[in-house]
């Protein structure tokens, strides 16, 4: 039984290192994020003003999500359907913030993170027990602070830029960093108001990703978890 969790910003490289650490170590994994994601289509597909945080809140409260926590092959379904994809529009990305500083919102979502987390931590659950890597922005100092081992992802403005850059664009020339910069550094800002992501918290072990490649990064977050 264990649970590990990982905060990082935009571009930290979080996702893909949390889904390696789970893979390599035999435990189930959860995108917080795309939780936030879910419920920001759910209430844009639904109509509700973006604007009005009773509504807001009441709609995600009836959220039908799923999260499949397989690191090899995660999903996220919302009343059935597959939206894995559609989370990850420009149009969610630009309102996603707007959802996640909703006080009601995180409340919410954080019990069904916690849910799944228990989930895991008892037999039964995708990893029969063995546990989790649980990655979003609060994982580390909110969600579950008594993890075994918790990790702050970070790296240089330019590196993450540059990251993020390329999944979006495909490429990472002056121009397409450009366009990034501004809705990354936005959602940073935005999201700064309600998590503390861009400084450890006390007792939270730092990994710095500017300079290392994706398995040197995997191992720094493994060799965190080995201590
Ligand atoms: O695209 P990126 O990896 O930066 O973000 P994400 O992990 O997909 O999260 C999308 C958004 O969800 C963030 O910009 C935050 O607004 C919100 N979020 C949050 O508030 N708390 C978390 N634990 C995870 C994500």
């Amino acid at each position: 039984m264990v649970v590990i969790a990982v905060d990082g910003p935009s571009g930290s490289g979080k996702s893909s290192v949390s889904k390696a650490v789970a893979a390599r170590l035999g435990l189930a994994y959860l995108d917080t994020g795309a939780m936030y994601r879910a419920a920001t289509l759910w209430c844009v597909d639904g109509g509700t003003d973006l604007a009005d945080q009773a509504a807001v809140a009441y709609a995600v409260r009836g959220m039908p999500l799923e999260m499949g926590v397989d690191p090899a092959a995660p999903t996220v379904h919302l009343g059935g359907r597959d939206v894995a994809a559609a989370i990850r529009a420009t149009e969610v990305s630009t309102a996603v913030s707007q959802v996640a500083t909703n006080l009601e919102v995180r409340a919410e979502l954080r019990r069904r993170q916690r849910a799944v987390i228990e989930a895991e931590n008892a037999p039964g659950g995708f990893s029969g027990g063995q546990g989790i890597v649980a990655e979003g922005r609060d994982i580390t100092t909110v969600v579950a602070p008594d993890a075994d081992a918790r990790v702050l992802l970070t790296a240089s403005e330019e590196a993450r830029l540059r990251r993020r850059s390329l999944e979006v664009h495909g490429a990472a020339d002056a121009s397409a960093v450009e366009a990034t910069r501004d809705q990354v550094l936005r959602r940073d800002r935005d999201d700064s108001t309600v998590s503390q992501f861009q400084v450890a918290a006390d007792g939270v072990a730092t990994v710095d990703s500017s300079d290392l490649d994706f398995d040197q990064t995997v191992d720094a977050v493994l060799a965190v978890v080995a201590q």
